[in-house]
């Protein structure tokens, strides 16, 4: 055995970095594996919005986890930044999204109202109010806005989580994969990876749409697979949006170095995750359609990941299903940006003292109990 770990953390993508993060503030000796270089796959195919009040859709509990999580980067940035060294681009913009025609204006002006009435800053713009305010896109029916919905570089806010860790004594082994499992009965005690057995009090399973592979070492099988996104993005265009723009089925999404990203493709492709023309047609056919001025910009990449889905696109949060020692913070799918402040805390709060209550709708028992294991 070459060395003891209170936690392994498997998965160096944004939410294993973010529980590294927290373990690490919490004194605990923390080992993070990265079969790649930490920055993870996910984060690939993520253009970095906060998008509490638009990805969370019809679902108000998993809108009120979204939202708890929005709220905590005001501090967390701050205190991550400081320790990393480096700024991560993290901005309250507001977050629109703009009607595709007369019915979507109808149910986005109730969900305004219905938001409001909740309590959240939620508006509905008419058309000549959101041409003033984004004069870019194409918004003749209106559109919402969600004031406190915001963004971050995704690449930078998960190097930055990494960073501040490693500051906090946590220790990074890259190009690394997890291999096996060390076990006694059904308590996972460790891992094998490389040429070394590292043991520890509790192993968590961050490693995204690579999770269900590690699982397959416990006989645990949990419906999870990879969604590939594919984002083009273009250059050159400082000030041409002033925040997040959502329309039909895809967004714009603007970098405070002029950069401008349009997304995402959302493919069942396995993990393959080479960028495809096809995905460029369909993102150059979303910006002629609501934000003609994008086309006149130079491409300068297209750039995919894997999302982590799970069967009903909620993350798996908790114990792995009949083992002890060994639990998940994974399959965040669209949301792993925007839930890493959240689901860091808690998974390290979980690794460390077995408390997973806040995040009891995402038990992976779930799957089990109901029966949907894949
Ligand atoms: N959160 C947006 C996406 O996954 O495309």
């Amino acid at each position: 055995m070459s060395s003891a770990f209170d936690v392994i953390v498997v998965g160096g993508g944004v939410i294993g970095n973010a529980a590294a993060y927290h373990l690490a503030k919490a004194k605990a000796r923390v080992l993070v594996l990265e079969r790649e270089a930490p920055g993870g796959s996910a984060t690939r195919a993520a253009a970095g919005m906060l998008a509490a009040q638009e990805e969370a859709g019809d679902d108000e509990a998993f809108l009120d986890f979204c939202l708890k999580s929005r709220d905590l980067f005001k501090t967390l940035v701050p205190e991550v930044e400081a320790l990393a060294g480096f700024g991560t681009e993290w901005a309250v913009t507001g977050l629109w999204r703009a009607a595709a025609d007369e019915a979507e204006a109808a149910s986005l002006r109730e969900k305004a109202h219905r938001q409001s009435e909740r309590g959240l800053p939620a508006r509905w713009l008419d058309a000549a109010e959101a041409r003033a305010a984004l004069p870019s896109i194409e918004a003749p029916h209106g559109a919402f806005l969600a004031p406190e919905d915001g963004l971050i570089n995704p690449v930078l806010w998960s190097r930055a989580l990494a960073e501040a860790a490693r500051r906090l004594g946590a220790r990074y082994a890259e190009f690394t994969p997890a291999l096996s499992f060390l076990r006694d009965g059904r308590r996972v005690t460790g891992v094998r990876a490389d040429r070394s057995a590292h043991a520890a009090g509790h192993v968590l399973l961050s490693a995204g749409a690579w999770t269900p592979g590690l699982l397959d070492g416990l006989d645990l099988r949990l419906p999870l697979e990879p969604v590939k996104g594919q984002l083009m993005v273009l250059s050159g265009a400082p000030g041409l949006l002033p925040a997040p723009v959502y329309a039909g089925d895809g967004y714009v999404v603007p970098r405070r170095d002029g950069r401008v990203l349009v997304g995402a493709t959302a493919e069942r492709v396995g993990f393959d995750t080479r960028p495809t023309p096809a995905a460029q047609a369909r993102l150059a056919a979303w910006a002629a359609r609501w934000s003609p001025a994008l086309l006149k910009l130079p491409v300068v990449g297209l750039q995919a990941g894997l999302r982590p889905a799970s069967a009903d696109g909620k993350p798996l949060l908790g114990p792995a299903p009949g083992w002890d020692g060994v639990s998940l913070a994974c399959g965040h799918h669209r949301n792993g940006i925007l839930l890493s402040a959240l689901s860091g805390r808690i998974a390290a709060e979980g690794a460390l003292e077995g408390r997973w209550q806040e995040a009891r709708g995402y038990a992976p028992d779930r799957f089990v109990a109901a029966g949907a294991t894949a």
